[in-house]
């Protein structure tokens, strides 16, 4: 199946809807590799798609330009995108695969590309392709070395390769087709799990591209924006500067309900004060994927983890490593947990806050076994702290 964008441009990607690990992000909607042909006096293929289904692309490609491919832009090396390239430059033995000399390095690893045409090119470069130009950007880091987009001035249409991507599995190709909440929701995710880490060079490639005229953007995943285009450039102008909201999220792990008991007496001191929205996540029926999305422009959180064996639980481990990873940055953090003979669970959890650079509100809570009166309360107004923090955070952000 393909889909006409533009006069000259048409998506011929592949709709992944059954994937739900994709290296370790949970795709609850599943993905797309998204691909397209530009069709001038030259004819273009954009981008790739995961190897087993490159024979649905070169199917897609053939539908839409049966005379065959001049060009094959590589604008990332990933695998979800550059999987099928062996079998594209072997299906179109005549074109020539132009990409930048990082991203041909990366290609050579990955693949044998001894026999493939290629074009090198760098920043700013054009290409004509016959009544109409691609130009090339660098975005290195965003969120690959070689990352790079492509842009075709005469249709303001930009190949944005990851940036603004989402895993997310329709049979829309367009923003104005889907339901923009979970879009929106996805394209939130993916950018807290892929790109986050990545902030900088990120804001750094937005800046470089905002001076170009674009009407539509082509992602490498996920739905094409048109209409919608300003709100989801906004959201990464927030997401790029770690921009808080008045949000405080609590996430633990429970061996018998008292860290949980905690937990909950957290969020509800939080929730006390009126001023903040308040996530409270079991890690234990949790993906990592949704937490970290969530994690990412709270204001203020709190951790908790039982003790086990001597130290944190591995399932709250298991987070914060992870978390720890993506470091999202500036947040106001304390650490909580039930124990039974060492509080080693909440300590070596604050150790993971630290490494974060949270700033850490409080020592951790702790208590012996079951929670009592005295340490509830002390939960709850270390949770309307919490949310004090969260609101003074983002209310400091605004101005
Ligand atoms: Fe969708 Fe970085 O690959």
């Amino acid at each position: 199946m393909t889909r006409k964008i533009t006069e000259c441009a048409s998506w011929v990607g592949y709709v992944d809807w059954p994937v739900r690990n994709f290296h370790g992000y949970t795709t609850s909607r599943g993905s797309t590799y998204n691909a397209y042909v530009v069709k001038a006096g030259k004819t273009v293929l954009v981008d790739a798609v995961k190897a087993p289904y490159a024979d649905k692309l070169i199917e897609n490609v053939r539908s839409v330009a049966p005379d065959g491919l001049d060009y094959v832009v590589c604008n990332h090396a990933e695998p979800d995108h550059s999987g099928a390239l062996p079998a594209v430059m072997a299906a179109y033995p005549g074109a020539t695969l132009v990409t930048n000399a990082k991203c041909l390095d990366a290609l050579s690893h990955h693949y044998d590309t001894a026999g493939w045409k290629t074009k090198i090119v760098n920043e700013g470069d054009t290409l004509d392709i016959g009544g109409k130009t691609l130009k090339f950007f660098m975005t290195p880091m965003a969120h690959w070395p070689e990352s790079m987009v492509t842009y075709l001035p005469e249709e303001e249409l930009l190949f944005s390769m990851d940036i603004f991507g989402q895993h997310y599995a329709s049979s829309a190709r367009f923003d104005t087709e889907a339901d923009l909440a979970e879009v929106f929701q996805e394209a939130k995710t993916y950018y807290a799990n892929i790109v986050l880490l990545y902030a900088r060079p990120a804001a750094a490639a937005l800046k470089k591209l905002s001076g170009l005229a674009v009407r539509t953007v082509c992602p490498s995943h996920g739905v094409i924006w048109t209409s919608h285009l300003p709100e989801i450039i906004e959201r990464y102008k927030a997401w790029a500067v770690s921009r808080p909201e008045k949000k405080v999220v609590v996430a633990y792990g429970t061996m018998w309900g008292s860290t949980r008991k905690m937990a909950e007496k957290i969020a509800e001191g939080a929730m006390s004060r009126g001023t903040v929205e308040v996530k409270l996540i079991d890690l234990g029926a949790t993906d990592d994927t949704d937490v970290v999305r969530e994690l990412m422009d709270c204001g203020a959180f709190a951790v908790g983890s039982p003790t086990l064996n001597m130290g944190i639980l591995p399932r709250v481990a298991r987070t914060l490593t992870y978390v720890r990873g993506l470091r999202p940055a500036d947040k106001t953090a304390f650490a909580f947990g039930s124990y039974g003979w060492g509080s080693k669970g909440a300590e070596e959890a604050e150790g993971y806050l630290t490494q974060f650079g949270c700033k850490i509100a409080r020592p951790p809570l702790t208590v012996r076994f079951a929670p009592d009166a005295e340490t509830l309360a002390a939960c709850f107004e270390a949770g309307a702290a919490l949310a004090d923090a969260a609101a003074a955070a983002a209310d400091g952000a605004a101005k």
